[in-house]
């Protein structure tokens, strides 16, 4: 490359990715992988199902399961989920709280649907921009008990901002809470959802194809009722059919063919969860790596956090703006240098980097992620 800054190597991170998903995996994980029988064996025979039996228990344990609520999961991660809830979790009409690309998905995905009503929205942060009108929050609050509403819509986290938002019950509906990015790095309440759906290329260090939903009474019920409501004026296909999904978990397997590489990586990733100390033990890894960069985006006068209010900021996706210093200059150099994956949200248009800080990334490396980051970008 052209006047390419070559890093010194003492500066470098140990482990040099910072991708927000596919996220770096841990390489005892990938050593387990490698060393089990598992792949290439029957998935409804009992050393796979005691594998999903074991993932479904770990997670039971890490989110501290309140009574009655399931672990369900399916094949097709968090995209295939929202047609899940299209199909058999909103009964006529859901309300969305939309504030960046994720939840403007999940919404276009419920708009399609011919059996439902048009979703409402309420758009926030750069969603509410897009759409001409100020906002100074970058996210957005879904008011409880609207007529005619029975879903309730909206993301944990949003992975293209790094928005967080808070995790609290709306009264009047399922609550459906999109925690793809931000399960497993950070502690929440799970009694405050219904429905808190991920999948495992993120917190949780798998690979993608698997979504994950954590499942109250409430859901389970809404589910099997839309399915035997005579006249509910819907097809809808098995493998978009939350009730048939559930069937199958609680037998610890999944309707079609899972990855069994992804629940090998899944399962380890909760396992070392647990034994580092839970969720509280994640939310201290990820808010000290996130704090490095947001006081790093501080110390320089030509970088600046994008997320500006700290109760909005998130502890597992940093984005920060650069002002007069091309990011894409910064980011080729890091990747020709092997430091990899912290390009910006492309939808966003913006002139940044996205950092991760999952529970995988050390605290050392985003301080030597930092200290390469002054490196060439002084030197440009
Ligand atoms: C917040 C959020 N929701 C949903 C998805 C879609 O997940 P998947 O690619 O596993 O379908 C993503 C992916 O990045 C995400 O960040």
């Amino acid at each position: 490359m052209e006047n390419f800054v070559s890093i010194p190597e003492n500066l470098k991170p140990k482990n040099k990715k910072f991708g927000a998903g596919p996220s770096s995996i841990r390489k005892t994980a990938l050593a387990k992988v490698a060393a089990s029988d598992l792949p290439g064996t029957s998935h409804r025979q009992a050393p796979v199902k005691n594998l999903v039996g074991s993932l479904r228990d770990g997670l039971k344990e890490l989110f501290t399961l309140p009574d009655g609520y399931e672990v369900v999961l399916g094949n097709g991660g968090a995209t295939t989920f929202w047609a899940v809830a299209a199909s058999s979790l909103i009964r006529e009409r859901s309300a969305h709280a939309v504030f960046g690309s994720f939840g403007e998905k999940f919404a276009e995905t419920v708009s399609g649907a011919p059996h439902l009503k048009e979703p409402y929205l309420e758009l926030g942060g750069v969603s509410a921009r897009a759409q001409g009108r100020e906002t100074s929050s970058e996210i957005a609050f879904l008011r409880g008990d609207q007529e005619g509403i029975d879903a309730y819509c909206y993301p944990a986290h949003e992975t293209s901002t790094g928005a967080l938002s808070p995790v609290k019950r709306i009264e009047g509906g399922l609550n459906l809470v999109d925690a793809t990015s931000i399960a497993g790095g950070i502690t929440v309440d799970i009694s405050q959802t219904d429905v808190y759906y991920f999948s495992g290329q993120k917190c949780f260090a798998a690979e993608g194809g698997l979504w994950v939903a954590l499942a109250s009474p409430a859901a389970q019920e809404r589910a099997n009722e839309i399915k035997t409501t005579p006249g509910a004026g819907r097809w809808i296909p098995p493998i978009l059919d939350f009730s048939v999904a559930l069937k199958n978990s609680v037998k610890n397997q999944t309707l079609n063919t899972p990855a069994i590489a992804t629940l090998l990586l899944w399962e380890d990733q909760v396992q070392w969860m647990l034994a580092e100390g839970g969720l509280p033990a994640m939310e201290k890894r990820t808010r000290a790596s996130s704090a490095v960069l947001y006081d790093w985006a501080h110390s320089r006068a030509d970088v600046s956090p994008y997320i500006s209010a700290p109760k909005e900021q998130s502890p597992v996706v940093v984005t920060i703006d650069f002002h007069d210093i091309d990011a894409d200059q910064v980011i080729a150099q890091l990747r020709a240098n092997g430091i990899v994956d912290i390009d910006p949200y492309r939808a966003l248009g913006r002139n940044q980097i996205r950092v991760a800080c999952f529970p995988n990334v050390e605290v050392a490396d985003t301080q030597a992620l930092t200290a390469c980051l002054d490196y060439v970008i002084d030197r440009l």
